[in-house]
Protein backbone atom coordinates (compact mmCIF):
# COMPACT_ATOMS: atom_id res chain seq x y z
CA UNK A 1 0.00 0.00 0.00
CA UNK A 2 3.00 2.92 0.78
CA UNK A 3 4.33 1.47 -2.69
CA UNK A 4 1.26 3.16 -4.15
CA UNK A 5 1.19 6.63 -1.85
CA UNK A 6 4.84 6.79 -3.65
CA UNK A 7 6.80 5.59 -0.73
CA UNK A 8 10.14 3.05 -1.01
CA UNK A 9 9.51 0.24 1.43
CA UNK A 10 11.33 -1.77 3.99
CA UNK A 11 9.56 -4.62 5.43
CA UNK A 12 11.12 -6.94 8.03
CA UNK A 13 9.86 -10.60 9.34
CA UNK A 14 11.77 -13.71 10.30
CA UNK A 15 10.64 -15.42 7.02
CA UNK A 16 10.39 -12.52 4.80
CA UNK A 17 11.85 -13.36 1.17
CA UNK A 18 14.06 -10.53 -1.11
CA UNK A 19 11.24 -8.52 -3.31
CA UNK A 20 10.89 -7.84 -6.92
CA UNK A 21 11.07 -3.64 -6.63
CA UNK A 22 13.81 -1.87 -6.42
CA UNK A 23 12.02 0.17 -4.17
CA UNK A 24 10.77 -2.66 -1.33
CA UNK A 25 13.98 -3.62 0.67
CA UNK A 26 13.69 -6.51 2.85
CA UNK A 27 15.18 -7.45 6.70
CA UNK A 28 14.71 -10.63 7.74
CA UNK A 29 14.51 -11.13 11.32
CA UNK A 30 13.46 -11.17 14.85
CA UNK A 31 11.91 -7.95 16.14
CA UNK A 32 11.87 -9.13 19.36
CA UNK A 33 15.70 -9.10 18.77
CA UNK A 34 16.46 -4.99 19.22
CA UNK A 35 19.03 -6.17 16.97
CA UNK A 36 16.76 -6.74 13.93
CA UNK A 37 15.45 -3.04 14.71
CA UNK A 38 18.71 -1.24 14.10
CA UNK A 39 19.15 -3.21 11.36
CA UNK A 40 15.97 -2.42 9.66
CA UNK A 41 16.50 1.50 10.44
CA UNK A 42 20.07 1.46 9.22
CA UNK A 43 18.82 0.17 5.79
CA UNK A 44 16.12 2.64 5.37
CA UNK A 45 18.55 4.94 5.89
CA UNK A 46 21.53 3.64 3.92
CA UNK A 47 19.01 2.84 0.99
CA UNK A 48 16.94 5.23 0.90
CA UNK A 49 17.65 8.24 2.92
CA UNK A 50 15.38 8.33 5.91
CA UNK A 51 12.12 7.07 7.47
CA UNK A 52 8.86 8.85 7.19
CA UNK A 53 6.80 6.45 8.38
CA UNK A 54 6.74 3.27 10.81
CA UNK A 55 3.92 0.91 11.00
CA UNK A 56 4.13 -1.63 14.19
CA UNK A 57 2.65 -4.31 12.42
CA UNK A 58 4.12 -7.58 13.18
CA UNK A 59 2.49 -9.41 16.34
CA UNK A 60 1.19 -12.71 18.30
CA UNK A 61 -1.36 -13.87 19.36
CA UNK A 62 -1.53 -16.87 22.36
CA UNK A 63 -5.86 -16.88 23.54
CA UNK A 64 -5.59 -19.57 26.33
CA UNK A 65 -7.06 -18.80 30.16
CA UNK A 66 -4.85 -17.00 32.15
CA UNK A 67 -3.44 -19.51 34.50
CA UNK A 68 -2.60 -22.10 31.71
CA UNK A 69 0.07 -19.23 30.24
CA UNK A 70 3.52 -20.65 30.60
CA UNK A 71 6.47 -18.73 30.78
CA UNK A 72 7.32 -19.06 27.07
CA UNK A 73 4.41 -17.68 25.71
CA UNK A 74 4.86 -14.58 28.09
CA UNK A 75 8.16 -14.41 26.57
CA UNK A 76 7.20 -14.29 23.44
CA UNK A 77 4.40 -12.05 23.27
CA UNK A 78 5.99 -9.77 25.46
CA UNK A 79 9.39 -10.51 22.86
CA UNK A 80 7.50 -9.34 20.28
CA UNK A 81 4.71 -7.50 20.96
CA UNK A 82 6.68 -4.71 23.04
CA UNK A 83 10.23 -5.07 22.86
CA UNK A 84 9.34 -5.27 18.97
CA UNK A 85 7.72 -2.15 19.12
CA UNK A 86 9.65 -0.10 21.74
CA UNK A 87 13.73 -0.37 20.04
CA UNK A 88 12.38 -0.30 16.81
CA UNK A 89 10.15 3.09 17.68
CA UNK A 90 12.76 4.47 19.81
CA UNK A 91 15.21 4.50 16.85
CA UNK A 92 12.56 5.95 14.34
CA UNK A 93 11.75 8.44 16.59
CA UNK A 94 15.45 9.63 17.05
CA UNK A 95 15.65 9.67 13.32
CA UNK A 96 12.37 11.84 12.50
CA UNK A 97 13.51 14.75 15.43
CA UNK A 98 16.21 15.26 13.21
CA UNK A 99 14.76 14.67 9.61
CA UNK A 100 11.41 16.74 9.17
CA UNK A 101 8.93 14.85 11.78
CA UNK A 102 7.10 11.41 10.76
CA UNK A 103 4.49 9.09 11.40
CA UNK A 104 4.27 6.01 13.71
CA UNK A 105 1.16 3.43 13.35
CA UNK A 106 0.94 1.01 15.43
CA UNK A 107 -1.55 -2.32 15.39
CA UNK A 108 -3.31 -3.10 18.28
CA UNK A 109 -6.17 -5.10 19.27
CA UNK A 110 -10.21 -4.94 19.64
CA UNK A 111 -9.56 -6.85 22.90
CA UNK A 112 -7.84 -4.31 24.49
CA UNK A 113 -10.44 -2.13 24.98
CA UNK A 114 -13.62 -5.27 24.95
CA UNK A 115 -12.01 -8.05 26.52
CA UNK A 116 -14.64 -11.24 25.39
CA UNK A 117 -15.07 -14.11 27.97
CA UNK A 118 -15.20 -16.02 24.50
CA UNK A 119 -11.58 -14.88 24.13
CA UNK A 120 -9.47 -15.11 27.01
CA UNK A 121 -6.38 -13.45 25.85
CA UNK A 122 -4.57 -11.79 28.77
CA UNK A 123 -1.54 -11.65 27.34
CA UNK A 124 -2.91 -9.90 24.11
CA UNK A 125 -4.40 -7.28 26.35
CA UNK A 126 -1.18 -6.71 28.76
CA UNK A 127 1.09 -6.11 25.51
CA UNK A 128 -1.19 -4.42 22.92
CA UNK A 129 -2.69 -2.56 25.56
CA UNK A 130 0.57 -1.25 26.64
CA UNK A 131 1.26 -0.30 22.93
CA UNK A 132 -2.20 1.70 22.88
CA UNK A 133 -1.19 3.53 26.01
CA UNK A 134 2.26 4.10 24.23
CA UNK A 135 0.44 5.58 21.22
CA UNK A 136 -1.47 8.02 22.86
CA UNK A 137 1.33 9.28 25.37
CA UNK A 138 4.30 9.21 22.42
CA UNK A 139 1.30 11.27 20.43
CA UNK A 140 1.12 13.77 23.11
CA UNK A 141 5.04 13.67 23.54
CA UNK A 142 6.04 14.62 20.43
CA UNK A 143 3.02 16.50 18.99
CA UNK A 144 4.56 19.77 18.60
CA UNK A 145 7.79 18.15 17.25
CA UNK A 146 6.21 16.94 14.00
CA UNK A 147 5.63 13.26 14.89
CA UNK A 148 2.01 11.63 14.78
CA UNK A 149 1.59 8.88 16.44
CA UNK A 150 -1.59 6.79 15.76
CA UNK A 151 -2.90 3.12 15.94
CA UNK A 152 -5.65 0.77 13.94
CA UNK A 153 -6.89 -1.61 16.43
CA UNK A 154 -8.65 -4.59 14.76
CA UNK A 155 -11.00 -7.18 15.10
CA UNK A 156 -10.68 -10.49 14.23
CA UNK A 157 -9.17 -10.37 10.56
CA UNK A 158 -9.47 -12.98 8.34
CA UNK A 159 -5.26 -13.79 7.30
CA UNK A 160 -3.29 -16.90 8.71
CA UNK A 161 -3.45 -16.20 12.24
CA UNK A 162 -6.12 -18.16 12.39
CA UNK A 163 -7.23 -21.72 10.77
CA UNK A 164 -10.36 -21.86 8.27
CA UNK A 165 -12.01 -24.46 10.70
CA UNK A 166 -12.29 -21.37 13.40
CA UNK A 167 -13.96 -18.84 10.79
CA UNK A 168 -17.58 -19.35 11.97
CA UNK A 169 -16.71 -18.70 15.16
CA UNK A 170 -14.50 -16.00 15.02
CA UNK A 171 -17.23 -14.42 12.90
CA UNK A 172 -19.75 -14.15 14.77
CA UNK A 173 -17.19 -12.35 17.54
CA UNK A 174 -17.97 -9.45 15.39
CA UNK A 175 -21.25 -7.54 15.35
CA UNK A 176 -21.44 -7.29 11.91
CA UNK A 177 -21.14 -11.16 11.77
CA UNK A 178 -18.18 -11.33 9.39
CA UNK A 179 -14.50 -11.37 10.10
CA UNK A 180 -12.82 -8.47 8.43
CA UNK A 181 -10.22 -8.73 5.77
CA UNK A 182 -6.23 -6.77 5.51
CA UNK A 183 -8.25 -4.31 3.07
CA UNK A 184 -9.93 -3.08 5.94
CA UNK A 185 -6.63 -2.42 7.90
CA UNK A 186 -4.82 -0.99 4.64
CA UNK A 187 -7.87 1.26 4.10
CA UNK A 188 -7.60 2.48 7.74
CA UNK A 189 -3.88 2.66 7.96
CA UNK A 190 -3.94 4.62 4.69
CA UNK A 191 -6.48 7.42 6.40
CA UNK A 192 -4.27 7.79 9.39
CA UNK A 193 -1.14 8.33 6.36
CA UNK A 194 -2.87 10.73 4.88
CA UNK A 195 -4.96 12.73 7.77
CA UNK A 196 -2.65 15.30 9.17
CA UNK A 197 -4.27 16.96 12.22
CA UNK A 198 -4.92 13.13 13.20
CA UNK A 199 -2.13 12.27 16.56
CA UNK A 200 -3.19 9.83 19.31
CA UNK A 201 -6.19 8.57 17.70
CA UNK A 202 -7.27 4.85 18.22
CA UNK A 203 -8.89 3.83 15.31
CA UNK A 204 -11.52 0.78 15.86
CA UNK A 205 -11.70 -1.22 12.48
CA UNK A 206 -13.77 -4.27 14.58
CA UNK A 207 -16.73 -4.27 12.77
CA UNK A 208 -19.02 -2.53 15.71
CA UNK A 209 -17.36 -4.43 18.49
CA UNK A 210 -16.33 -1.34 20.38
CA UNK A 211 -19.98 -0.12 20.08
CA UNK A 212 -20.91 -3.16 21.84
CA UNK A 213 -23.01 -6.50 22.10
N1 LIG B 1 -5.75 -11.34 12.47
C1 LIG B 1 -6.47 -10.87 13.49
O1 LIG B 1 -7.61 -11.31 13.77
C2 LIG B 1 -5.91 -9.74 14.33
C3 LIG B 1 -6.75 -9.14 15.26
C4 LIG B 1 -6.29 -8.10 16.03
C5 LIG B 1 -4.98 -7.67 15.87
N2 LIG B 1 -4.18 -8.27 14.97
C6 LIG B 1 -2.80 -7.78 14.85
O2 LIG B 1 -2.51 -7.51 13.50
C7 LIG B 1 -1.10 -7.68 13.28
C8 LIG B 1 -0.92 -8.58 12.09
O3 LIG B 1 -1.43 -9.86 12.44
P1 LIG B 1 -1.81 -10.95 11.36
O4 LIG B 1 -3.23 -11.29 11.55
O5 LIG B 1 -1.32 -10.56 10.01
O6 LIG B 1 -0.95 -12.15 11.96
P2 LIG B 1 -0.23 -13.35 11.23
O7 LIG B 1 -0.98 -13.74 10.00
O8 LIG B 1 0.02 -14.35 12.29
O9 LIG B 1 1.13 -12.67 10.78
C9 LIG B 1 2.01 -12.19 11.75
C10 LIG B 1 3.11 -11.41 11.05
O10 LIG B 1 4.05 -10.99 12.05
C11 LIG B 1 5.34 -11.52 11.70
N3 LIG B 1 6.04 -11.91 12.92
C12 LIG B 1 5.60 -12.76 13.89
N4 LIG B 1 6.55 -12.92 14.82
C13 LIG B 1 7.61 -12.15 14.42
C14 LIG B 1 8.90 -11.90 14.95
N5 LIG B 1 9.31 -12.48 16.09
N6 LIG B 1 9.71 -11.05 14.29
C15 LIG B 1 9.31 -10.47 13.13
N7 LIG B 1 8.11 -10.66 12.58
C16 LIG B 1 7.28 -11.50 13.22
C17 LIG B 1 5.05 -12.73 10.82
O11 LIG B 1 6.11 -12.99 9.92
P3 LIG B 1 7.21 -14.16 10.21
O12 LIG B 1 6.48 -15.37 10.66
O13 LIG B 1 7.90 -14.31 8.88
O14 LIG B 1 8.13 -13.63 11.24
C18 LIG B 1 3.84 -12.25 10.04
O15 LIG B 1 4.21 -11.42 8.96
C19 LIG B 1 -0.53 -8.25 14.59
O16 LIG B 1 0.05 -7.22 15.34
C20 LIG B 1 -1.77 -8.80 15.29
O17 LIG B 1 -1.63 -8.84 16.68
C21 LIG B 1 -4.61 -9.29 14.19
Amino acid sequence: MYRKLGYAVVATSRSITPANDERTLTVAGDIADPATAERVIVAAIDRFGGVDTLVNNAGIFVAKPFTDYTADDYAAATGVNLTGFFRITQLAVEHMLTHGGGHIVNVTTSLVDNADSNVPSVLASLTKGGVQSATKSLAIEYAKRGIRVNAVSPGTINTTMHDEDSHPVLAALQPVGRMGEVSDIVDAVIYLETAPFVTGEILHVDGGVSAGH
